[in-house]
């Protein structure tokens, strides 16, 4: 049963909830007011104000040039027009690189930019910032798998976590965010097994991008929902406007066939 509609706003306690009944959570990305209500008004559980903006509404090639007044602009753009949805903002390139820049930065994103949580790229170097910003009542989602700012180190976007090493480093990092505060885990391209086992081995929820079905929500970002994508789309991205009649049913299917494992397939 879903828990849109009995509730006003959607809150951490009610995701994880979801999780603990295995309904499935359905995110997408909004940098705008008014794509924001729709998402709200279409039943998306949590809208994630990415620093994808830098590619889809900046046209940039990459995240790596989008700022914190970038951020906290097109977060006060989506929440002022959201009223249902959990809102999380991503912590853009080089804004958490000190416990003290990240408590800074989260703040303002928090007291600025409206949003209830904010998203860092994590591996084990973030456990002490996620710790902190966790102990002073700020909630995180740890990004793990592909970290596309990491872009210039990794010389192209792929799938993460293929060997065993590198998978056990993720499921390390997995486990250590978590015990260190982290309330969600978001994974993006990582092999379907690594992610199911990430999934069942945490009591938080877990989002999914390219990451298989077993994770415990699935997020994709809105461009690519509505085929408007510049350049290449993401192999595991869907247009759900190919067969919609218009844009709030292209975001309908894509809520539904979330929750009723149809995508991924
Ligand atoms: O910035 C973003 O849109 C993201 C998604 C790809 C998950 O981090």
């Amino acid at each position: 049963m879903s828990v849109q509609g009995n509730i006003k706003n959607i809150t951490l306690t009610q995701l994880r909830a979801m999780k603990a009944g295995e309904e499935k959570i359905a995110c997408l990305t909004a940098y705008d007011a008014s794509f924001a209500a729709l998402l709200d008004q279409a039943g998306v559980e949590i809208i994630l104000v990415g620093d994808s903006l830098g590619m889809v509404v900046q046209g940039q090639d990459s995240t790596v040039s989008v700022t914190m007044d970038d951020m906290i602009y097109h977060s006060q753009c989506v929440s002022s027009a959201v009223q249902h949805a959990f809102v999380m903002a991503d912590m853009p390139f080089m804004s958490y690189t000190s416990v003290e820049l990240a408590l800074d930065n989260a703040t303002d994103l928090i007291q600025l930019g409206g949003v209830q949580m904010v998203k860092l790229e994590a591996s084990a170097r973030q456990v002490s910032i996620v710790q902190e910003l966790s102990e002073c009542g700020i909630p995180i989602c740890a990004h793990l798998g592909l970290r596309p700012q990491y872009i210039h180190k990794l010389g192209g976007y792929s799938m993460q976590g293929n060997d065993a090493a590198s998978a056990k480093e993720l499921f390390d990092s997995a486990e250590n965010l978590q015990a260190a505060g982290a309330d969600m885990l978001l994974l993006e391209c990582v092999p379907n097994g690594l992610a199911d086992k990430i999934t069942k081995n945490s009591s938080i929820p877990v989002i999914g991008i390219g990451a298989g079905p077993g994770c415990d929500g699935q997020i994709l970002v809105l461009h690519d929902v509505l085929g408007v994508t510049l350049g290449v789309t993401p192999k595991f991205a869907k247009n759900f406007l190919v067969d919609a009649k218009d844009i709030p049913t292209a975001i309908t299917s894509y809520v539904q066939d979330v929750k009723n494992l149809r995508f991924p397939d």
